[in-house]
């Protein structure tokens, strides 16, 4: 017997602290006005080191919390946990145990994933593949970053892009298999993973890159590279995802897309003839999260009644590895 995979419940969680562009124009040689028209960002949200004593692990679980409480579920109720980020707290244990003990559950299988910030349409997908087979009933996917606390904010070109945040989802069997997934795709291209690395030991930096003056342990990226990377595959996997399931514009409701950078999500727009009011854009308030982006943009359609019981709703999301990844949802 084949299952279906029902979104239960959405919840999305980001730090109080807010950083302006004109807070970061105060230290760094950048303007308001360049990081607007060249990246969308008006404001992010940024873990205050001085103040915020739960980190990374706080706002994940914040985030899962929500979407249990969306759900009307206890966390005792979920027998998997995935958490995707490249920021998770310690490497063992995984950040997904750590938010298992704080949501209750001390039975559910719990891992991190980390396809950056393709990791939380990783997440929805293989979540949805365990379900199907009924191996897992109740499973909570999130996608968490805190790329402030990796983030050389002596440098101009990187720091200006990124935020924290994080988006969660209960998923739960349902009986019906039409609900859930009916396309998915992941895929990454490891030759390009020079592209946007996090280096921790000098040895770790390949020869192009030795006089990058970035710190180590912060994020390096080729803004340019990543960026061409970017449209190529936005619009590759929406046409493929179209193509395979037979579905048009029309008849998907919502594209929830990873807000890598408003342009590259307008070129998708643009070259895909996708009408603006089905693609949902709070960079300007959030900045780049990662692997928080695509459930934070879908928190914020699923409270406003934008995503409904039988929508087709699609996301899509690339980043670090490279990686991407891409769902149609029958909701
Ligand atoms: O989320 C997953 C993966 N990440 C992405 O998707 C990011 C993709 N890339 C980008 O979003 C963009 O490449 C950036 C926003 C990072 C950079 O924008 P860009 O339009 O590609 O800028 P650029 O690197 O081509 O630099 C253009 C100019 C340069 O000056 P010159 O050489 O033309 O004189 C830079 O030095 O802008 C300068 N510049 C800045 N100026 C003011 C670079 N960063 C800044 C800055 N403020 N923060």
């Amino acid at each position: 017997m084949t299952y279906g995979a029902r979104i239960a419940g959405v919840g999305s969680a980001a730090p109080a602290r807010v950083v302006t562009n004109y807070d970061l124009a105060e230290t760094l040689d950048t303007s308001h006005e360049w990081i607007v028209q060249r990246t969308g960002i008006h404001r992010r949200h940024l873990l205050d080191p001085e103040t915020e004593n739960e980190g990374e692990l706080g706002l994940a679980t914040g985030a899962l919390q929500r979407a249990l409480e969306d759900a009307g579920i206890p966390g005792s109720e979920l027998d998997l946990i995935i958490h995707a980020s490249v920021t998770s707290e310690m490497s063992c244990p995984s950040n997904a145990c750590r938010i298992a003990e704080a949501v209750g559950t001390n039975t559910a299988a719990a891992f991190d994933l980390l396809a950056a910030c393709s990791g939380f349409v990783y997440g929805m997908n293989i979540a949805d593949s365990l379900i199907r087979t009924g191996r897992f009933s109740t499973v909570g996917v999130i996608g968490c970053d805190a790329l402030g606390n990796v983030s050389d904010f002596t440098e101009r070109t990187v720091s200006i892009l990124f935020g924290d945040g994080a988006g969660a989802m209960v998923l739960r069997r349902d009986e019906d298999p039409s609900i859930g997934c009916v396309h998915q795709e992941m895929g990454a291209d490891g030759t390009k993973w020079r592209m946007l690395y996090m280096p921790r030991r000098e040895r770790e930096v390949p020869e192009f890159d030795r006089d990058n003056p970035i710190k180590l342990g912060c994020l390096r990226m080729n803004g340019r590279e990543v960026f061409k990377f970017a449209v190529t595959k936005f619009r590759k996997v929406i046409e493929r995802a179209m193509a395979e399931t037979g579905l048009g514009v029309d008849d998907i409701s919502q594209f929830v897309c990873h807000q890598s950078n408003a342009r590259i999500i307008d070129s998708a727009i643009q070259k895909i003839g996708l009408p603006p009011e089905k693609v949902h854009i709070n960079i300007n308030e959030y900045g780049n999260t990662s692997a928080g982006s695509v459930g934070l943009v879908f928190d914020d359609l699923w409270r406003a009644g934008k995503i409904k019981r039988g929508d087709h709703v699609m996301c899509v999301a690339f980043g670090g590895g490279l990686t991407w990844a891409a769902n149609v949802w029958k909701v």
